[in-house]
């Protein structure tokens, strides 16, 4: 076996990383200090968004995220390097994320990893996109294993058990559109702008949340799986079913959304917590992505978990967010614990992080930035 893929061999000492993230619309370069305990030091965090270049699409168009990370990606190593006054012969491993995501994407940070590690004869690690987003809790606290985590962003809609570094049962995921992409296709569709989020968040304080009746996709039925097709479906009838829309119907219909979209949260997240429960006892529930930046969602998700006596938490915003420091460390721990990766590591579109959940749920996972699980 290649030496490189071992686990470093002094697991005492601190392990500087590099990390790549280009899955979809950030491109993004880090350097990270592992200390010995698990601690992650962040040396430099580099994000280019590519938000202003998506925008008049009203979504991320995957053929100019991709361009635009083979433009932007090498500066910015570089740019990172100089930052934190390293050198290419101070690193210890390179890790990149291999999926899932946008395929065209993954490919660009994918390669300019390995090339690096080629040239420098480091080893490499291939982090799963969502493994980075599971363990970035634990970069910004010293929270322990296990703990429950809701990730809701543009990309994924998933409620995982985290146990263990590559320890991890899926609850559920969306079965069709992520919660931030229906924020977002909602946001378009009152003319509200991109990214959705925020303007419907906006919007909806000046609204009236009872004015429409929204379905509440899967609503009370068993397990842990997310739906918000049909609500997305039901906003664009209600909104063409106006005679001449004003200011104030846009800002009644994003309320009468977003607490549609908070109640099917609630109610997944509920079936969430007492599975957790049974299992592990009452322990920390963690919201992280994009969404849990939405004041009204997370109070409620925050008072859900003190009712079922757990305590709350959400990483600081740039670690809920897309960011290449989450998987410098995903890398590093995975390394410690399991080895490196070889060059022929392949980008993988799809990679769930609990297969067996994956396998029986065939479906799941799909997402305006491709399909996610
Ligand atoms: O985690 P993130 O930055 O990127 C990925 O999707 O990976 O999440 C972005 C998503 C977008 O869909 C955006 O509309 C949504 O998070 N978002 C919000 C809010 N802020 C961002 N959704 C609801 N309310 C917000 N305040
Ligand atoms: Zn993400």
């Amino acid at each position: 076996m290649d030496i490189r893929r071992h686990p470093p061999a002094a697991q005492d000492r601190p392990l500087t990383i590099l990390g790549l993230e280009t899955s979809c619309d950030e491109t993004a370069a880090a350097l990270l200090r592992l200390h010995p305990g698990g601690r992650g030091e962040i040396l430099c965090d580099r994000i280019y968004s590519q938000i202003s270049e998506h925008a008049p699409f009203g979504g991320v168009v995957p053929e100019i995220a991709a361009r635009k990370h083979v433009e932007i990606l090498d500066g910015l190593i570089v740019d990172a390097l100089r930052e934190a006054d390293l050198g290419f012969g101070d690193l210890d491993a390179v890790a990149a994320t291999a999926g899932p995501g946008l395929v065209g994407g993954v490919m660009v940070g994918l390669m300019a990893g390995k090339g690096i590690a080629l040239a420098h004869d480091l080893p490499f690690l291939a982090v799963n996109h969502l493994e980075g987003h599971a363990l970035s809790p634990k970069l910004a606290s010293d929270l322990a294993f296990p703990y429950l985590l809701l990730l809701v962003s543009g990309g994924h809609t998933q409620l995982l058990s985290v146990e263990g570094v590559g320890d991890y049962t899926r609850l559920g995921s969306t079965i069709d559109d992520a919660a931030g992409e229906a924020f977002d296709k909602c946001a378009k569709m009152l003319g509200l702008g991109y990214p959705g989020g925020p303007a419907v968040e906006a919007a909806a304080r000046r609204g009236d949340a009872a004015r429409f009746s929204l379905p509440r996709p899967l609503w009370r039925k068993i397990g842990c799986d997310f739906s918000f097709a049909g609500l997305k479906g039901a906003v664009h009838r209600v909104w063409h079913g106006l005679d001449t829309p004003t200011p104030k119907d846009a800002a009644d219909l994003a309320a009468s959304f977003q607490a549609a979209l908070g109640d099917v949260l609630v109610d997944r997240t509920t079936n969430a917590l007492k599975l957790f429960k049974a299992r592990h006892g009452p322990r920390t529930f963690v919201v992280a992505g994009g969404v849990a930046a939405n004041a009204v969602l997370r109070a409620r998700l925050e008072a859900l978990a003190a009712e079922h006596g757990f305590a709350f938490t959400a990483p600081p915003p740039h670690l809920c967010t897309d960011n290449a420091a989450m998987i410098a460390y995903a890398g590093g721990l995975k390394w410690r614990a399991h080895g490196a990766d070889g060059l022929d590591a392949p980008a993988r579109p799809r990679w769930p992080l609990d297969e067996a959940a994956a396998s029986m749920h065939p479906a799941s996972g799909s997402g305006k930035k491709g399909p996610k699980s």
